[in-house]
């Protein structure tokens, strides 16, 4: 799919190719140059044209003056020069003849494209540590993670999502220990990973009074290590327990996975992976420890064998990575997590590709900032961490009482309120660029009137509610002559800009492009609204066009939901 901003670029770099014998710079320049002004008076992108001067030996106006001579086409209406710069202005021909059948006829497909195809993205996400409570803090790797997978599917893509699980390590030791002094079956069973966070605390404060414990614990592991049976079924059903807990917040999420393949599935294929190291000369045994020294990237050494021999995540990931390239050949290989695994990365990066790899460069690390939580009083059992759940539930329950203040008698209640919960956090969270450390307000992700995601779903179900009582969309034929009023104008060319913004999201790895978008496609259609008449139009053909022009807003709103995995409600 052609953007406007590619095609712009195309024409003025084919233009400059003629003036210029010895083009230094590249198409792709040129789309980069294009900018969009603040004020709709400049045109609805602007080219500067000072960075041309050195290569064409003109001043910069004088540039604009033959650049800009003869480009108006089907989609540049106009193409103004003011000063060294060119101010283009969109054809209302082409938003209205044009890329509203688009719209109209592609439906939520719009803004998709295809280059993708036949490639494979694999996004590890979430990725939680078994038996540990779901927190805050994997909210930006479950949900960065997965906008990101659709993002990639919208281009294309075959993408798989895995939920690289913390299934494995000396923990879980320490729970069998614990589980076998303190615990119950039935405790267990009744309360769930509750009780094994607490089984889990209590270890820890029992240890620190006496160190012998840790002895047992990893007594314990290694047997597991040693395929024991009893042992392995109880990490089994600690691994079921916690799968069953994550799943009541993936669903609320809307979140499915190709693959649980976690730590223990790697640490089966570690012994490999030493041995290739080995063979390739890379690891230094230092103080008992296997290590590769990486002094040479100014990095310091990645640990991947303890003392006693046992491996670390290091290892896992070294044969995760290489195990996924073989399974899936991808084409990238995304990694979601923290900003605080940074280091690990570009460690796991370079020994990858000292190991030979050349696929190395493909990996690519995704990482995000802190979440932190203010002036809400949320309550949570394990007293300092908030719980997903319990964020999602008191989110759930405050909408509720909104929307039965706003319209009591909404029919599917429940579904809405889950739906607006849920999705306010991630909007929320989404808003921000994802590298930013956030603090954490739910009034704010809730305030209705606010840039959030209630507003957002708002507008969406107002649009829902114009068609219906139009009695559904129309058939149209429009033209650049229905477009009589600037709101529906301005509206056109934000809706217009949707794929430019998918393939942005796409290049930063940066979903929040689509959030704030939504941002703007909800307040040109809100100005819309407010200035025209719709329904009650006065003549049919007005009417009907603003009805087609509500139905593509639909759409495109609908679709960004989707990507940002935000679901849909007709009506609030
Ligand atoms: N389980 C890890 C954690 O909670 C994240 C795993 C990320 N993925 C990976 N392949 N290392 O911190």
């Amino acid at each position: 799919m052609l953007t406007i901003k590619k095609h712009i670029s195309e024409c003025l770099y084919n233009k400059y190719a003629v003036l210029c014998a010895d083009p230094e710079l590249t198409a792709e320049d040129f789309a980069g140059f294009l900018e969009y002004p603040p004020d709709e008076k400049l045109g609805d992108l602007a080219f500067p044209c000072f960075k041309l001067s050195r290569a064409l030996r003109m001043a910069p106006p004088a540039i604009a003056a033959k650049l800009a001579d003869g480009l108006a086409d089907d989609i540049i209406g106009k193409a103004e020069v003011v000063g060294g710069y060119i101010n283009f202005y969109i054809s209302p021909e082409y938003l209205a003849g044009k890329l509203m059948p688009d719209i109209l006829e592609r439906g939520e497909s719009y803004g998709s494209f295809d280059f993708g195809k036949g490639k494979t993205v694999v996004l590890d996400y979430s990725s939680p540590n078994v038996a540990k409570p779901f927190h805050i803090g994997h909210l930006g790797t479950t949900v960065i993670g997965h906008s990101l997978k659709k993002l990639h599917q919208f281009a294309g893509y075959d993408c798989v999502g895995v939920n690289y699980l913390g299934d494995w390590g000396t923990q879980f030791g320490k729970l069998i220990v614990a589980y076998r002094k303190w615990g119950s079956r039935e405790q267990v069973e009744k309360v769930g990973i509750d009780e094994l966070v607490s089984l889990y605390v209590k270890f820890h404060a029992e240890a620190e009074k006496d160190p012998s414990l840790d002895d047992e614990a990893r007594a314990e592991f290694t047997k597991l290590e040693h395929h024991d049976e009893e042992n392995t079924n109880l990490w089994k059903w600690f691994i079921q327990l916690s799968l069953d807990e994550y799943s009541k917040t993936y669903k609320q999420l809307g979140i499915t996975f190709e693959s649980y393949n976690g730590e223990s599935f790697a640490a089966q294929r570690t012994d490999d992976v030493i041995k290739e190291l080995n063979e390739k000369d890379m690891l230094r045994v230092d103080d008992g420890a296997s290590l590769v020294d990486l002094e040479k990237y100014d990095m310091p050494p990645f640990l991947i064998l303890k003392k006693d021999g046992s491996t670390l995540y290091s290892a896992r990931d070294i044969a995760t990575a290489i195990y996924r390239k073989n399974t899936y050949d991808f084409d990238k290989s995304i990694y979601v997590t923290s900003a605080g695994q940074s280091l690990h990365f570009a460690q796991l990066f370079k020994v990858v590709e000292m190991m030979g790899y050349d696929w190395a460069k493909q990996m690519i690390h995704v990482p995000y900032g802190t979440v932190s939580i203010n002036g809400a009083k949320l309550a949570t059992r394990t007293g300092n961490v908030i719980l997903l759940r319990d964020l999602f539930a008191e989110s759930i329950e405050k909408v509720s009482k909104i929307i039965e203040e706003k319209n009591s008698a909404l029919e599917n209640r429940d579904e809405v309120a889950e739906a607006v919960g849920v999705g306010a956090i991630i909007f929320y969270y989404l808003s921000n660029s994802r590298i930013k450390d956030i603090n954490f307000i739910l009034e704010d992700a809730l305030n209705f009137d606010g840039n959030t995601g209630p507003y957002a779903q708002y507008t969406y179900a107002r649009t829902c509610s114009i068609i219906s009582k139009a009695g559904g969309v129309p058939d149209v034929k429009p033209s650049g002559a229905d477009v009589t009023d600037p709101s529906e104008a301005a509206l056109l060319k934000t809706l217009s800009i949707y794929p430019e913004k998918v393939l942005n999201a796409i290049d930063e790895l940066e979903p929040s492009v689509i959030t704030r978008y939504i941002l703007d496609v909800c307040a040109a259609f809100n100005r819309f609204y407010h200035e025209c008449q719709i329904v009650t139009a006065d003549s049919p053909k007005v009417r009907d066009f603003r009805v087609a022009l509500t139905a593509c807003t639909r759409s495109v709103i609908g679709s960004a939901f989707e990507l940002i995995c935000m679901r849909k409600t007709e009506k609030i």
